[in-house]
């Protein structure tokens, strides 16, 4: 399930300029990828034909006026490397150099998924649905360009994601269209709400700017609203995907299993957040209920975050995944360790339940003036 025209051309690994020893910013060493588990990015892909076929005459004119945004390309010039970046990874401690570098990779395989996505859609439906083939051209450019600058400071520390390498052989996960609608806008808004929230923590508190790359989040974060909002209009075009018994099901899902997913990855990497000034549980929260509050503009239903029992639950699956964490890192042949973990599973799958059996809210009720 490998886009085939993704894996061509897309290496951006580092120049083996000769003099340079390896593992340096002058030559990176190529990173291995870290190992794939439910916690790390996921690469998509779809129905292409479906998506080609989509008649987005419910929604045109806004669909339109966002390819138009699109064209005007307000960051072309944002993501440039200035002075500040010299000499800046030499600054961070070994802890905080460890969890910054695996901050940037995660971001940075994130950013690239959507790049290969949004890249191989607009490839695949150009000659049928051209507006929509428009939109996806943006987007790749766009998330190509925030996964290329990550990788740049990547490079800082002497690591670099090889990129082709990484499109070839990572699985690919198959979504129907209107599950590529609700994942991809979530880890939109999520990703913009991620990036403003750190942005205003470090402007408030200069002093925990660990790296010049935060300096660019808010315009960055931009991108990914713009981007969010396209699959807003997206899915009001296609009103089934957001109408009906069915997708209030589908949305209570998505939500539920990008929210679980962040907060879980975030506190076992909290040392990262520290480094930062920030609390991981309070900042992931935060991003959890603008997320929420955000989503209920289109998704016909949202969580019900303010109730404390949600909170409760997902510190009971942080506790599961730290014990399986733990068998993991023990020593013993695997067959014994599944065992040891199936407690733990069967836990976290009884806890997920129980969330998604909560009782959601209306979006009607939430976001009144904006429906
Ligand atoms: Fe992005
Ligand atoms: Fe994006």
């Amino acid at each position: 399930m490998v886009p085939p025209a993704a894996t061509a051309s897309t290496s951006v690994q580092g120049s083996s300029q000769a003099p340079a020893s390896v593992g340096s910013p002058a030559a990176p060493a190529v990173k291995d990828p870290a190992k794939d588990t439910i916690l790390t990015p996921r690469f998509y892909t779809t129905d292409f034909d479906a998506m080609a076929a989509m008649d987005l005459r419910p929604n045109e004119a806004e669909l339109e006026a966002i390819c138009e945004e699109f064209r005007k390309d307000y960051n072309r010039h944002h993501f440039v490397r200035n002075e500040e970046f010299e000499g800046a990874a030499d600054k961070l401690d070994p802890q905080t150099r460890k969890v910054f570098v695996e901050f940037l990779e995660q971001s940075c395989t994130s950013e690239f998924s959507g790049f290969l996505l949004y890249k191989e859609l607009s490839r695949r439906i150009k000659q049928k649905n051209p507006l929509l083939a428009e939109c996806f051209a943006h987007m790749a450019r766009d998330e190509a360009r925030h996964a290329g600058f990550l990788n740049k400071s990547m490079a800082d520390f002497g690591l670099q994601l090889d990129l082709g390498f990484l499109t070839a052989n990572k699985a690919y996960t198959y979504f129907k269209p209107k599950f590529i609608f609700y994942a991809t806008y979530l880890s939109e808004k999520i990703g913009y709400w991620r990036y403003i929230a750190i942005y205003r923590h470090l402007e408030k508190h200069p002093e925990s700017k660990i790296f010049p790359i935060f300096n660019f989040f808010e315009n960055w974060c931009q991108d990914e609203n713009r981007h969010g909002d396209f699959f807003d209009a997206l899915m009001k075009a296609q009103p089934d995907t957001v109408r009906g018994f069915t997708s209030r099901l589908w949305c209570r899902f998505f939500l539920l299993a990008v929210f679980a997913t962040m907060y879980v990855r975030d506190v076992a990497r909290k040392e990262f957040y520290e480094a930062l000034g920030l609390d991981a549980r309070e900042y992931d929260k935060e991003v959890i209920i603008k997320t929420n509050e955000t989503s209920a503009r289109v998704f016909p239903v949202v969580l019900d975050v303010q109730n404390p029992r949600f909170w409760v639950r997902l510190e009971r699956l942080v506790h599961n995944n730290e014990a399986l964490s733990a068998v993991d890192a023990a020593d013993g042949p695997a067959p014994i360790k599944a065992l040891r973990k199936l407690p733990f599973w069967a836990a976290n799958g009884l806890e997920m339940a129980k969330l998604f059996l909560m009782a959601p809210i209306r979006s009607e009720a939430f976001q009144p003036a904006v429906r």
